[in-house]
């Protein structure tokens, strides 16, 4: 039976009190200092001050993270603030290997379709923001993965005696670009009552890259409303540990996790 502790507390006096090197897998995403509105983290810091609340809790990560684990961030940019999510990586730099940049895709157009959401922005300079990062950081850069858990078939069957010497069987690594739509829903507040989150998808995935019957501990710093925990769930993870300092959304992850 899975193990499920979800705390309200700040995840920098959380982690303090985890025992070092204990967890295989940190799937999270961090307030982004683009102004979001949630319920009471205020998300407008002054940049050196963000940068170094980053560097804060990338340490407490870094301390409980088992050598061989890997911790995967999913961070934002707006257009007119696009340097954001490198400058945070290179504010981690002291701490972990970046060993992956994985794009994570929210909406494709293909001829004349579009698949999947976005939010549109009203811009004679800038682009539709259609995407978002997942940094993979390791304490090595030399963390095996599992890449074929998340293997693609082949379009021309004959690639697969090609690429045999790559893995033989009728899938391919699906590279570093992955397209996941947000689930289409009704109404906001019954449905996503947060205004930042990630789709479960998205933590499934990371969970199964960094090979899922490999990951007994695994942790969210900054839960939300649990979709990290709810993807730990799916994939028979032994142990999940979330912190949270809004009540509300903590209530909001328990009761999903409950239903599902
Ligand atoms: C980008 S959201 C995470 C959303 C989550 N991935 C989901 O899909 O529901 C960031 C969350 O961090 C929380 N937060 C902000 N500061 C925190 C802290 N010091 N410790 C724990 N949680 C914090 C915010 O309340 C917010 O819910």
């Amino acid at each position: 039976m899975a193990k499920f502790d979800l705390r309200l507390k700040d995840c920098v006096e959380g982690m303090a009190s985890l025992p070092e090197a204990g967890v295989d897998l940190v799937v999270t995403s961090p307030p982004y200092n683009l102004g979001v509105r949630y319920r009471k983290y205020s998300d407008r810091l002054d940049r050196q001050s963000y940068l170094n609340w980053c560097a804060t809790w990338a340490a407490g990560i870094r301390r409980i993270l088992k050598p061989t684990g890997s911790f995967f961030l999913n961070i934002g940019s707006a257009p007119s603030n696009p340097m954001l999510p490198h400058e945070i990586v290179f504010q981690l730099r002291d701490l972990f290997v970046l060993q992956n940049t994985i794009h994570w895709i929210k909406s494709i157009a293909i001829d004349n379709r579009t698949f999947g959401h976005f939010k549109p922005i009203s811009s004679k300079r800038f682009l539709n923001d259609c995407h978002e990062y997942i940094f993979h950081f390791t304490k090595t850069g030399r963390v095996e993965i599992d890449r074929l858990a998340l293997g693609v078939p082949y379009q021309d069957k004959s690639n697969i005696a090609r690429w045999s010497h790559t893995c033989g069987r009728d899938s391919r690594c699906r590279g570093n670009t992955w397209f996941i739509p947000y689930q289409t829903i009704q109404s906001r507040a019954k449905e996503r009552p947060h205004p930042a989150t990630f789709p479960v998808q998205l933590a499934e995935w990371c969970i199964k890259l960094h090979a899922a019957p490999r990951v007994r501990t695994m942790l969210d710093p900054f839960l939300g409303i649990g979709n990290s925990a709810i993807a730990a769930q799916k994939c028979g993870v032994k142990k999940f540990i979330g912190f949270e300092i809004d009540n509300t959304y903590l209530a909001v992850a328990k009761r999903r996790l409950q239903s599902q």
